[in-house]
């Protein structure tokens, strides 16, 4: 793939399932070696962007291109460019974990002498070489999508769609998980990955965009996203016998909000250490004492509520809804 080329652009996708708009007209770019997350609740069209790009689904209309080829018309070269781990992902029950890595490397035409070398590194990597000589059909749910993101990675393809990689995983797996996305972008690897999780967006991805209901609403870093909500505030609890209403006006500035019932109040703040200590310095010559302060910078979740007006589902309501 030349340099110059991102490696996935995006305009006006869209997709209909019979009178279902699945998807409204995405644009969505994401340049070599970046991790973009696309995140977004249930049913927002995550899974049939992912498969509208590895070329398992066609596109009603606009245009998509990965490496460069585009998705409808240079369908073979699309699929040579591509790792693809997703929730439908099929591996075969019956072989053990090291026979899928080496028939999938087969799969890719990955030389011979390579591929037993490449899937021991993987088991390893995967943490399972205990389970190697296993048949997958004993394997747990998280053991089988730690092998469903190894046999992606056996012809380290220089792209990769990851469709929400660590749903249904258990807490150490997803580190692992994170872990492992993490070294794969150093080593020059394009990382689409969908998710539901604020906290994966937000540790992983170098751009965000928040897709909902078949639209990009939002679209940046996570430092942009959350600098378009909001800036950080400090927050403090005044304590009883302290004078609450000079201690409003030592804090008085734009923006400052208050509840006399509850003694507290916050004001914007830049967030630097100064800052911070300077109205401490002023509430403490006034012999205003604090109960409680904290800093309280935007979140991922201020972000999507901001754009979408509503939270991203729960693990619960989406085990739900899944049944
Ligand atoms: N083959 C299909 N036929 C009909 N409707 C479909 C089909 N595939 C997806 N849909 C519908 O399109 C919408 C978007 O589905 P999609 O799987 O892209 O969402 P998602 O963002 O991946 O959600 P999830 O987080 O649950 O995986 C949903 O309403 C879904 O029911
Ligand atoms: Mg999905």
């Amino acid at each position: 793939m030349p340099e110059s080329i991102d490696a996935i652009s995006i305009h006006n996708l869209k997709k209909s399932f019979k009178k279902l708009e699945v998807l409204k007209g995405i644009d969505l770019t994401v340049k070599r070696a970046e991790i973009l997350a696309l995140l977004g609740p249930n049913g927002a069209g995550k899974t049939t962007t992912i498969r509208i790009l590895s070329t398992l689904l066609k596109p009603d209309g606009g245009e998509a291109m990965v490496g460069g080829f585009s998705v409808t018309h240079e369908p073979k070269k699309v699929r040579s460019l591509i790792g693809l781990t997703g929730q439908y992902a099929a591996v075969d029950e019956f072989l053990n974990g090291r026979e899928n890595l080496e028939m999938m490397g087969r799969l890719y035409h990955v030389p011979k002498a390579a591929i037993k070398k490449r899937a021991q590194e993987l088991l390893e990597q995967f943490d399972l070489t205990e389970a190697a000589n296993r048949p997958v059909k004993t394997y747990s749910g998280g053991m089988r999508r730690r092998l469903d993101l190894a046999l992606s990675l056996i012809a380290t393809p220089p792209i990769i769609f990851l469709d929400e990689p660590t749903t249904g995983l258990d807490p150490r797996s997803r580190m692992l998980m994170w872990d492992i996305i993490t070294k794969l972008t150093q080593q020059d690897v394009t990382i689409l990955l969908t998710t539901q999780y604020l906290d994966e967006a937000d540790k992983l991805a170098d751009r965000i965009a928040v897709l909902d209901q078949g639209k990009i609403l939002a679209e940046g870093t996570s430092s942009e996203l959350k600098g378009r909500v909001g800036t950080e505030r400090i927050e403090m609890v005044i304590e009883q016998n302290s004078n609450f209403e000079q201690a409003i006006q030592i804090m008085q500035r734009d923006g400052l909000q208050k509840n006399t019932e509850e003694r507290s109040v916050s004001v914007p703040t830049g967030g630097s250490v100064n800052e911070i200590k300077n109205v401490l310095d002023k509430l403490s010559a006034a012999k205003i004492e604090i109960d409680a302060m904290s800093v309280h910078k935007p979140t991922l979740d201020d972000v999507f509520m901001h754009f979408t007006g509503h939270k991203v589902a729960k693990e619960e309501e989406k085990v739900e809804k899944k049944k």
